[in-house]
């Protein structure tokens, strides 16, 4: 089967290996004339976006390049980027990266049309529609890591450096307009990287997934999503260049971003400020929670994931699920408790604290209080499921 299509949803969507070339014609066809390409310093120093670049300059297209993103970024990268974006007369941006550069560059596209502060725009109740929507420069996104969805996604996560939490700016309207998903660009992903921002997208489908909300539309984008995790996530893994398992893992991340309007739960709700606090990769965060998670919900979960273990081929119960969740997380190279991740016992009681506050909190179906994140970051602190 080739793995190519134009998709429309849930935005227009250029999928297929080779497909970056297309850049200069997407600008053009989200109506930008002089783009603005976010991305990181290390990214900045790779051929693609060289490549990228060239392919604009040869279609007549001046672009400018601004590379302050950190990895979990934070507010000071977007208001640099926003002043890049004006001071060089920029009408659009094209978000380049990892979920670091897509969030940046697609919350510098937002915010070039605000006068209110970024912060008013946090992903709370409607507070969204605070935002002026017409200033709003359009958005090209190109992902190079397979995980966060960024992509197809309406939000922006950055940290508030001053209160040391990852906040979620939200607009219906950050959606790019055309997103070129070109699995090739994620092949120089070291395994890390790999495995972290692949069990991102697990994430994703399985939190959506589990969620209690009625939503079937989500339901079923997820369980296809993790079925093409549990199929390619390894391979990916294992073979950085096995293209077929990168794109079907870029295919995941997008799914996963595209169910998880439906709900995200404690695994984020715990990941956020462990990632705020420590500095942690977002996705191997996640990964690390990501059992524990599912052994505290399992009295709300226990049917469903029993579904979803019968239509991944795996015995049709919960432990089954449970069972493969800690053998991919072996193979992959997750640390199965927060010491890999250079995490002790020191912040427990903040980071519990935090957790129920967290916007993806809500969405757990078991009330994530204080004392139950207390709970959960105590198991994966000691390895207890
Ligand atoms: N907007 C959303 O809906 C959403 C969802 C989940 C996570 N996030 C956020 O996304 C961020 C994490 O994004 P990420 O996991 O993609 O990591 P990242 O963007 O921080 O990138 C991680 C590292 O990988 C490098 N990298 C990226 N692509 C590469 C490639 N093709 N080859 C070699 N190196 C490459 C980057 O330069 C960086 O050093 C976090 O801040 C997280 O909170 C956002
Ligand atoms: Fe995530």
């Amino acid at each position: 089967m080739q793995l190519r299509g134009n998709w429309n949803y849930p935005t227009a969507i250029r999928f297929g290996a080779g497909r970056i070339a297309e850049l200069p014609e997407a600008v053009k066809s989200a109506g930008i004339k002089r783009p603005l390409l976010v991305t990181d310093p290390r990214l900045a120093a790779m051929p693609m976006v060289a490549g990228a670049l060239d392919s604009l300059r040869v279609a007549g297209i001046p672009c400018a390049v601004f590379t302050e993103v950190r990895p979990n970024p934070v507010a000071s990268n977007v208001e640099a980027g926003v002043k890049a974006l004006r001071e060089g007369g920029h009408d659009g941006v094209i978000a380049f990266g990892g979920g670091s550069a897509l969030d940046v560059g697609k919350v510098i596209a937002f915010m070039a049309g605000q006068t209110r502060p970024m912060w008013d725009f946090e992903d709370v109740g409607d507070w969204w529609t605070r935002a002026e929507p017409s200033g709003m420069a359009p958005i090209v996104a190109v992902p190079t890591t397979a995980g966060t969805g960024s992509e197809v996604g309406r939000a922006g996560v950055i940290t508030d450096e001053a209160t040391h939490v990852k906040k979620v700016i939200f607009h219906p309207l950050m959606m790019p307009k055309v997103t070129i998903c070109d699995p090739e660009l994620t092949v120089g992903m070291p395994p890390a990287i790999t495995t972290g921002t692949g069990m991102d997208a697990f994430a994703h489908c399985l939190e959506a997934y589990c969620g209690a909300s009625y939503h079937p539309l989500a339901d079923g984008i997820a369980v296809e999503g993790i079925r093409l995790v549990k199929e390619n996530l390894a391979r990916a893994v294992e073979d950085g260049a096995d293209v077929e398992a990168r794109a079907h893992m870029m295919s995941a991340a997008a799914m996963g971003a595209t169910a998880f309007q439906k709900a995200l739960g404690a695994i984020h709700a715990l990941s956020h400020p462990v990632g705020a606090l420590y500095d942690t990769h977002h996705g191997m965060t996640n990964a690390v929670f990501m059992p524990y998670v599912l052994a505290f919900n399992r009295p709300a979960i226990e049917d469903k994931v029993a579904r979803l273990s019968a239509y991944l081929g795996l015995k049709p119960s919960f432990d089954a699920f449970l069972e493969f969740t800690l053998d991919l997380r072996r193979r992959t190279g997750v640390p199965h408790t927060l010491d890999g991740l250079g995490i002790d016992d020191d912040k427990a009681e903040t980071i519990a604290a935090m957790a129920p506050d967290d916007p993806t909190a809500g969405g757990n179906p078991v009330p994530l209080t204080r004392t139950a994140a207390l709970r959960i970051f105590t198991d994966a602190l000691e390895g207890r499921l």
